[in-house]
């Protein structure tokens, strides 16, 4: 085959080059030479008394360079694109796949060599076709979408597609980025399970790291005092956790030059002097939260209005509801509030919110409606404090409670009070058996009581 031209190299050591000493003096390494065939045999290269090289000629050469870097350059984004963590695929109009790099290998568990070539819907089970209407019509798709690995596994992606047009061609492409977001997801999920389950006291702790984040750069000292066994309550760690922040923003915005914020959980007695005082409580045991501040104080003047909604002192920062809100929780816990402040020196809020067996004061008379003949519960429930809360509400109800802590220990009390009990409560992870296998036990023994099986339990507060 003839060639156009030669590139010639290393002129400066090549014996047969004839014009060493002007290679040198140029400091040339390399040549582009047009060479000279005679019958189809190469006999030499032309040099500049024979031939000028031609500008068009020289144009092409050009041409030719750039497109090798521009190929090395491409050759180099595929790489990294390649070894992406993202899964990274791109589709042709009939949903065919013209490229599926690294990523996609190890998230779906499918190689190159199975999945070029194939329909995107035959290798992975999920409904492409609607996101595709959505695709075309808006160009660009973004969201999460449940996904099956090669071995059935499912993983949640979150999923980056564009519809991609090239000019010169006809038709167009879809680019796919997806990224595995299971494992965040998961532990996301067990955080929001996991603080659904907490008590007050591991609230306050917990939030002391969103505190410390509203107050790194303020010189403010949190302090917070827990103390060990508070009495559990009835309420909505949400809405308790939304009281504390609530109330450690406004100390935070009462202490503009720093101070100490103080949050106290302990429990206190209401004798009948203090309830006669105090319209709002009744007597017993409550659980108090204290946030206290060492800020600017509230007038006397101001006090009487904080709790209504839309009242603030801080203009446009403030939307005035932070106190109206908590004022609306703390009543649907059928508690109360106290408020002490000194302008100047600072205040102190303090949360009561009444402990269960103080529940019992103020229902006494729909308890008695309730149940008049006594009937008799089984409570099946490993958890020390879950068992009592349980015992507890039930015992409010004017129910008689028998507590057992596992499988074992349930299928005993039955077996001795068959005639007594009318209803079992039993929880589905239990230590030594799961519920559902108990309950089959239980069904086996006594076919005609009545079970109520305890799932995915959302106790309140400790
Ligand atoms: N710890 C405190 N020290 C001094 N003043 C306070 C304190 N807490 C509340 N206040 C006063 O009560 C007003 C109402 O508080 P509230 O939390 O309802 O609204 P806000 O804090 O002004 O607005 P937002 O809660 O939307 O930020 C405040 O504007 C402030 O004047
Ligand atoms: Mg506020």
């Amino acid at each position: 085959m003839n060639l156009n031209y030669l590139i010639i190299e290393n002129l400066q050591e090549r014996a047969e080059f004839i014009r060493k000493e002007l290679a040198k003096e140029f400091n040339l390494n390399s040549l582009i030479a047009i060479p000279i065939y005679s019958e189809n045999e190469f006999i030499g290269v032309c040099d500049k008394k024979k031939t000028e090289l031609s500008p068009s000629l020289a144009v092409q050469i050009a041409r030719v360079f750039e497109t090798k870097k521009s190929i090395a350059k491409i050759q180099e984004l595929l790489r990294l694109i390649d070894i992406s963590d993202d899964a990274i695929i791109v589709l042709d109009e009939e949903d065919k796949v013209l490229f599926w790099n690294q990523g996609a290998e190890k998230l779906y568990g499918i190689s190159k060599m199975d999945a070029l070539g194939k329909n995107i819907n035959k290798i992975l089970s999920y409904s492409y076709e609607a996101i595709k209407g959505k695709l075309i019509s808006k160009r660009k798709w973004i969201g999460e979408i449940e996904q099956r690995k090669s071995g059935g596994e499912r993983i949640l992606v979150g999923s980056f597609m564009e519809l991609v047009k090239n000019e010169e061609e006809e038709g167009y492409k879809i680019f796919i980025r997806n990224t595995d977001i299971t494992f965040i997801r998961r532990l996301q999920e067990q955080l929001n399970r996991a603080q659904k389950l907490e008590s007050i006291g591991n609230l306050a702790s917990g939030i002391a790291h969103d505190l410390n984040n509203i107050f790194t750069p303020k010189n403010i000292d949190i302090k917070i005092e827990i103390s060990g066994e508070l009495h559990p309550i009835l309420g909505d760690p949400t809405s308790i956790n939304q009281v504390l922040l609530n109330l450690c923003v406004n100390a935070k915005d009462a202490m503009p030059n720093g101070g100490v914020l103080t949050i106290k959980v302990e429990n206190v007695y209401i004798d009948e002097d203090y309830a006669k005082w105090n319209p709002m409580s009744k007597v017993g045991d409550y659980v108090v939260i204290t946030v206290a501040d060492t800020g600017i104080g509230i007038p006397k003047d101001v006090m009487d209005k904080i709790f209504d909604p839309y009242f603030t002192t801080k203009g446009e920062k403030g939307t005035g509801l932070g106190l109206s809100t908590v004022y609306t929780i703390v009543k649907e816990h059928e508690g109360f509030i106290n408020v002490y402040s000194e302008e100047g020196k600072g205040t102190v809020f303090k949360v009561y919110i009444p402990a269960i067996s103080n529940h019992k004061n103020k229902k006494e008379e729909d308890r008695k409606e309730i149940s008049e003949k006594k009937s008799y519960v089984l409570v099946v429930e490993d958890e020390k404090h879950i068992r009592e809360i349980v015992k507890d509400m039930l015992e409010r109800n004017n129910l008689n409670v028998l507590l057992a802590e596992n499988g074992k220990e349930a299928v005993k009390i039955l077996e001795k009070n068959k005639e007594l009990i009318n209803l079992a409560i039993v929880d589905y992870n239990l230590s030594d058996v799961k519920g559902d296998v108990l309950i089959g036990e239980i069904k086996a023994m006594l076919p005609e009581l009545k079970i109520i099986l305890m799932k995915n339990k959302q106790y309140s507060c400790r």
